[in-house]
């Protein structure tokens, strides 16, 4: 069963984790959800498939009252991120999902109309969620050709989407990456094969080198805080991809 975490708080401004199901079934890429909350009202990060809809439902209003989430962010299309989109509006019809102007006629076939949909342009865009202001920073290509992370300044956390996601075997169940080293295993793999574009890839490292992280959380796999945030930053900088070897 999935349970929420939360991993950040200062008085009314929350982040929550929603991650690892040891009851999912295999042939499903585990996922991680986030949610950040500020005043009582919040924002999910990558909300996930529709097959992960109920445990990750029951498990944040475990934490949150659901009628208080304002909106979805998407990092991108794929179905692992956001194809439980049509189960969150059924939910509350009004819910507005942010999502690249890319994919914001493709996504629909998740559910939603014209008037759920907020296009992020490819430079970002600001969030205002109840107060706080969260920034949309552009990693196109890294690896959805319209594709955005949110960062929010305030609690120095970088919601990161695919990119840092690690794929752990079944007994690694930290929240925490703890030993970066032995991490690289888990990561190498996916970066190489799903990250196409070296040029996206050197301008992002540039960009987010440059942002105060605490925390940056990707959407699967453990999350990197204090120092491991630069290591990872500096190690995906020096990665290889876009090459498929045989
Ligand atoms: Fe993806
Ligand atoms: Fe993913």
């Amino acid at each position: 069963m999935k349970q929420a975490q939360t991993f950040f708080s200062d008085g009314e401004h929350k982040w929550l984790s929603i991650v690892r199901d040891p009851d999912k079934p295999n042939y499903l890429i585990d996922t991680n959800e986030y949610m950040v909350s500020y005043g009582g009202e919040g924002l999910l990060c990558d909300p996930g498939g529709q097959e992960v809809f109920p445990p990750v439902f029951s498990a944040l209003t475990a934490e949150f009252d659901p009628g208080r989430i304002a909106g979805i962010f998407a990092s991108h299309q794929d179905p692992d991120i956001v194809s439980s989109l049509g189960l969150w509006l059924e939910f509350n019809p009004h819910l507005r999902c942010y999502i690249s102007w890319l994919w914001t006629s493709f996504i629909p076939h998740f559910g939603g109309t014209a008037e759920t949909f907020v296009a992020i342009p490819d430079g970002g865009m600001e969030i205002g969620l109840n107060g706080l202001t969260l920034e949309v920073i552009p990693a196109h290509y890294l690896h959805s050709s319209g594709n955005h992370q949110l960062y929010d300044r305030k609690a120095k956390v970088l919601f990161s989407g695919d990119v840092g996601a690690g794929l752990l075997p079944a007994d690694e169940s930290d929240l925490f990456v703890k030993d970066f080293d032995r991490h690289i295993g888990h990561i190498e793999a996916f970066h190489r094969r799903w990250m196409g574009s070296e040029k996206a890839k050197r301008d992002w490292c540039e960009r987010v080198a440059k942002l105060d992280i605490d925390m940056l959380c990707p959407q699967h796999g453990a999350i990197y805080a204090g120092s491991d945030v630069m290591r990872f930053i500096n190690w995906f900088d020096e990665l290889e991809i876009g090459i498929l070897r045989s």
